[in-house]
């Protein structure tokens, strides 16, 4: 699976978005070629009208069509335009991913990949994902810049420390597919590889529930395989602190955290902010660094940079996109009936 001398060994991709990306790059090369073409035609033929010893005559005053210079600014004016256009489109398909996307985090450190099914497992170099499904990662690094890259799907995205990242993709055939980490991140760089296992949704399914059965997370909280993921992730969001300001009720008065996922958020000075994955990672390590509309600055709330590992964050982050459409009853400190609406312009 390798990209050889184009076009006669592009591997064919294996996401949604690799048909895409291809057709951009082979649009590119194409317009390049004919361009580099009608210059070295041009060239050699002018070398060869002008040559020293031809008879040619050389006495006739430069002139200059308008109507052909705004034939060609015009055409390839066009050309270029559509081509930015184009590519555009395929860019900003790739930036956002959709919202039913299964996440999967993602960390990187010196020289392994850690991954994070959906149901707590985690796999170090192997990301097994069911055929036809988005996928979404939440990729960060613990200690310098990496970058993931399947080269098969067409995606590749610098995972940096201390913030998060994404990617998304659809695999589209089942199969077996190289991870590479393709930013020069130390001595082992050229090792820190895996494998990406695009499998039958069914067959997923039995991985999944195989692996959840048998095996405890590794690095998870002792007692963390028993109790259910919805569970594990209020806990951590209790035992954090959250629990004292960030619930309905609260005598402190600190941002809704219910309505946060996926909706735009007004700031203190004026701007907006999506609430996605990275504000939440932001906020919660660097409270200061974007005030919600209406609360005091700087922040009541202390910094947790330092204070959580990646995988307390993981949890908050996914407690929080949990609680959307409003909070469990449990987590409440009043009955959750008097929860207010999950959306409007009030969020945090
Ligand atoms: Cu990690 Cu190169």
């Amino acid at each position: 699976m390798t990209f050889g001398a184009f076009p006669f060994t592009l591997a064919s991709s294996a996401s949604n978005l690799g048909e895409r990306v291809d057709s951009v790059f082979i649009g590119l090369t194409l317009f390049a070629g004919v361009i580099v073409f009608i210059l070295a035609v041009l060239v050699l033929t002018f070398v060869g009208m002008y040559y020293r010893k031809t008879r040619f005559s050389r006495v006739q005053p430069l002139t200059h069509s308008n109507r052909l210079e705004i034939f060609f600014v015009v055409l390839f004016g066009v050309i270029g335009l559509g081509l930015f256009f184009w590519s555009a489109e395929v860019y900003s398909d790739i930036e956002r991913p959709p919202n039913d996307a299964m996440t999967i985090f993602v960390v990187g450190k010196q020289w392994m990949w850690k991954l994070h099914q959906p149901n707590g497992r985690e796999e170090i170099n192997s990301l097994h994902v069911p055929v036809g499904q988005a996928v979404k990662l939440v990729m960060t690094s613990q200690d310098v810049i990496h970058s993931f890259y399947i080269p098969d799907f067409r995606i590749k995205q610098d995972v940096l420390p201390d913030r998060y990242t994404t990617l998304w993709f659809v695999p589209t055939k089942a199969g077996q597919f190289r991870i590479r980490c393709a930013e020069y991140c130390g001595t082992d760089h050229g090792e820190m590889t895996g494998w990406v296992y695009a499998m039958d949704p069914a067959d997923y399914e039995r991985w999944l529930s195989a692996s959840s059965a048998n095996a405890a997370p590794i690095g998870g909280t002792p007692g963390y395989a028993n109790s259910t993921m919805a569970t594990q992730l209020r806990n951590t969001f209790n035992a954090a602190g959250c629990i004292a300001c960030h619930v309905p009720g609260a005598s402190v008065r600190a941002p809704r955290l219910d309505g946060i996922w996926g909706n735009t958020i007004r700031l203190q000075n004026g701007q907006t902010v999506i609430g996605d994955e990275q504000y939440m990672r932001e906020s919660i390590l660097f409270p200061n660094a974007k005030i919600s509309a209406g609360y005091p600055q700087p922040s009541l709330m202390p910094s947790y940079k330092g204070q959580l590992t990646e995988q307390q964050l993981r949890d908050l982050v996914e407690f929080i996109k949990s609680i959307r459409d409003g909070w469990p009853p449990e987590a409440t400190t009043r009955p959750s009936t008097q929860a207010v609406p999950a959306n409007g312009e009030d969020h945090p």
